[in-house]
């Protein structure tokens, strides 16, 4: 809806009103045609003002409403009416102007925005482009580069970079209506030939076609198979060379190809999966919004290794009180270094000051006596980390929630070592944890409520996507990658190199394919694992059946080598010296593959794109499957959040659970069978039963997928 009131005698002041962020329903979208005309008709009202109800101009477009069949007045002809009117038009920007907000703002004939306001065309992030006339007035407005960047991005602009760039004309710290109507009143009678901004020349350069070319082949690098962006370009190059009309046109066609694409479907599909991760639930019963978190002032991180600085980081960004404690003299005097850095770069790039004063540093433990909750961040090992809980637990004031951000350790077990394990749970961060936006809540069966909700709470403000999960080895995210990863090395027995295989996931969209991920983060981490597993000495007759199953010990040979991955400068590639990132093929490494393959009486065969990937994904999302029979997630967003926010996985494909959903739930189940067929010996193939039981059930949508969850543990 859209609210119409007569101010200071002349004004025509339009509110938008659509709770929480005045997103265009079809409702809104009427309100505003009816009021704009009333105000237009309306002899005393000389000029308008259009702003949005709480604080917020307009988030865009409804999304919820793309699923459905839209109603009401369409945007494009309504936002032309805006700006061919014969009375000035103020748009009054506070909170947000974003996507169809911003487009609306574009059809007024003047910006006003409050300092703290945020306007972008974040269409590009839901798999659209800005086609209410976004592509074509913004170049108009601002200069093609400036516009690609903007569009081709999604990314939001502050108040301060809109004036700059030309989006808002003023900018204001006091009351963004008042300014706004005042400043109508001024203009009352101004001719708006020059306001109307589809009549603006697209500004001309030089070389366009070098410029396009360029921005074609470097988003096409980054948007990892994204048909979004793409478009966008194509739309802008329509404004840079086409008359506004046969742009719109363009705009309109590239639209409509993208709003019924599957990639748009997903990513719309992760916008509303990364809000429903915040209302979680355990198998208890216990809620997000039965929770109260408890407020948290002060925080200690303990051990100052790469994840304990990058958590510490994040804490002090957040403003909170830090206390970061190192035993080790020498890497305590690292890590004040390497922390104040990167609070310094960080802030250097947002023009504010670093917030270096929250942060007091300790070689004692005693230090975290007063605080409210402790990071622990120490060595990945059981012994070390029990004992570092004994002592918190006598150290700290009663009520300080423990959380441990160990990345395979039983969660559970350490909060046994606890004076009150109702008060731990796990925060798994993400390296480099300053920059990763995925925290996984981990919670253990004592965990209490309200220790669950305050890890929560404290993820959001430190600006991380949260998801509560259960405990069991290795959580959700890295209990998937598991088979993942034995299934690339049982690929690499048969046949396939690491360029092939990473080729294919990289061209699903992965950031990385799974052997470059592993020099990244380091060969000996899963070594150390599987060592502690029993797993890495051979112990029967045969080198590749261990525990009973298949195994190959491919990566524990290399780390024997002494490759570990990018620090050593060998892993899967080599990378010329240690700690370079740029991965090169390696000859030694295929020749090791040969001898390994001879010793093994294996025979290499030909693996085509298709195997690599539905055993390497369908292995994955098999154990998604078991995680959700397990009550260990929730439901299948919380799992999808988890793997486009910490593993790469391409958002454009929703996540591994949509991306089931999206393939056919049958033909996955097929193909697993298929795959356990010829692997009997490789227990991840083998479909677990919810799979089986939602096929039985008709494949129903991924959001329905809770209901058949909840009956069958009801039957369990
Ligand atoms: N359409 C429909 N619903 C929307 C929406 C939109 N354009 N924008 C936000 N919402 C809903 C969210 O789903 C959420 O609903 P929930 O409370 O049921 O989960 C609620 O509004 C609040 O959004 P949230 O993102 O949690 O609030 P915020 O204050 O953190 O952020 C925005 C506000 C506007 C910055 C953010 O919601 C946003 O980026 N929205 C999308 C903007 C966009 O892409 N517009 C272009 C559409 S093509
Ligand atoms: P990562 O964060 O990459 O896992 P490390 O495991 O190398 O890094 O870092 C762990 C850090 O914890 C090391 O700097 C180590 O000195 C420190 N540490 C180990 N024991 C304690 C302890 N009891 N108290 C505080 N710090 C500790």
């Amino acid at each position: 809806m859209a609210q119409y009131t007569l101010v200071s005698g002349a004004v025509g002041l339009i509110t938008l009103q659509n709770p929480p962020v005045n997103a265009l329903s079809a409702a809104v979208r009427q309100g505003i045609v009816d009021t704009v005309e009333r105000a237009l008709s309306v002899p005393k009202v000389k000029s308008v003002v259009i702003c949005g109800q709480n604080g917020v101009f307009c988030g865009g477009a409804d999304i919820k409403e793309f699923g459905t069949n839209m109603s009401g007045p369409p945007l494009v002809p309504m936002i032309h009416a805006i700006e061919a009117a014969n009375k000035p038009v103020v748009a009054a920007i506070e909170g947000s102007a974003l996507g169809g907000g911003l487009e609306l703002a574009l059809g007024c004939h003047y910006r006003i925005a409050h300092s703290k306001a945020r306007l972008g065309l974040p269409e590009v992030t839901l798999g659209l482009l800005p086609a209410a006339g976004g592509t074509q007035r913004l170049p108009r407005l601002i200069g093609i580069p400036a516009a690609l960047d903007l569009i081709t991005t999604g990314r939001h602009v502050t108040a301060a970079e809109a004036l700059q760039l030309g989006i808002v004309d003023q900018v204001t710290d006091h009351n963004t209506v008042d300014a706004a109507v005042k400043f109508a009143l001024s203009v009352v009678g101004r001719s708006l030939d020059a306001r109307r901004i589809s009549t603006y020349p697209c500004p001309r350069l030089s070389d366009l076609d070098a410029l396009f070319e360029g921005v074609m082949q470097k988003v096409r690098q980054s948007a990892r198979g994204a048909i979004a962006p793409v478009a966008c370009v194509q739309a802008v190059r329509a404004a840079a060379t086409l008359p506004y009309t046969l742009g719109m046109e363009r705009e309109k066609a590239l639209m409509a190809t993208l709003f019924t694409s599957g990639q748009a479907h997903a990513l719309q599909y992760c916008f509303f999966a990364q809000r429903a991760v915040g209302r979680w639930s355990m198998p208890s019963g216990a809620r997000w919004d039965t929770s109260k978190p408890r407020p948290i002032h002060k925080v200690a991180v303990i051990g100052l290794g790469t994840m304990g600085r990058g958590i510490t980081v994040a804490l002090a960004k957040t403003g909170l009180s830090v206390v970061a404690v190192e035993t080790q003299e020498q890497q305590l005097m690292e890590a004040k270094q390497a922390i104040s850095g990167m609070l310094e770069r960080g802030a250097k790039r947002r023009g504010v000051a670093p917030a270096l004063d929250g942060i007091s540093y300790s070689r004692k433990i005693q230090a975290v006596a007063d605080v409210d909750l402790v990071i622990e961040a120490v060595f990945e090992d059981m012994a070390l980390k029990t004992k570092v809980f004994q002592q918190l637990s006598a150290v700290c004031k009663p009520g300080t929630f423990l959380c441990t951000n160990t990345s395979a350790l039983d969660v559970d077990h350490l909060a046994s070592q606890t004076r009150n394990p109702e008060l731990m749970v796990g925060m798994h961060f993400f390296a480099p944890a300053h920059v990763m936006k995925l925290l996984e809540v981990v919670y253990g069966p004592r965990s209490s409520p309200q220790a669950v909700a305050t890890a929560m709470q404290l993820g959001k403000k430190m600006g991380k996507v949260s998801v509560a999960v259960g405990n069991c080895r290795g959580f959700v995210g890295n209990r998937m990658l598991k088979p993942y990863i034995e299934q690339a090395f049982f690929l690499l027995e048969e046949g396939a190199t690491p360029e092939l295989v990473d080729g294919v996931l990289e061209e699903f969209g992965f950031a990385m394919g799974v052997f470059r991920m592993s020099d990244l983060s380091g060969l000996d981490v899963g070594w150390r694992v599987r060592k502690g597993d029993g797993l890495a000495e051979p112990s029967g007759q045969s080198a590749r059946i261990r525990q009973g199953r298949r195994y190959s010990p491919l990566g524990d040979l290399l780390c024997e080598q002494g490759r570990f991955g990018q620090k050593t400068g060998q892993g899967w590639y080599q990378y010329g010296k240690p700690g370079s990132r740029v991965a090169m093929s390696d000859p030694w490494l295929h020749s090791f593959l040969r001898e390994y393959r001879a010793r093994n009486g294996l025979v290499a065969r030909r693996i085509d794109h298709q195997e690599v990937l539905e055993r390497c994904l369908y292995a994955l999302i098999n154990e998604g499957f078991r995680i959700l029979e397990d009550g260990i997630a929730a439901g299948p967003e919380d799992i999808d959040v988890i793997y486009v926010f910490g593993y790469g996985w391409p958002s454009h494909r929703g996540g591994p659970m949509f991306y089931a959903g999206m393939v056919g739930l049958a033909k996955v189940l097929e193909r697993l069978e298929h795959y356990h067929h010829a692997h009997p010996d490789v227990p991840y193939l083998q479909p677990c039963s919810l799979l089986r039981r939602l096929v039985a059930s008709g494949s129903p949508p991924v959001h329905s997928w809770r209901e058949v969850i909840k009956k069958l543990h009801s039957q369990l």
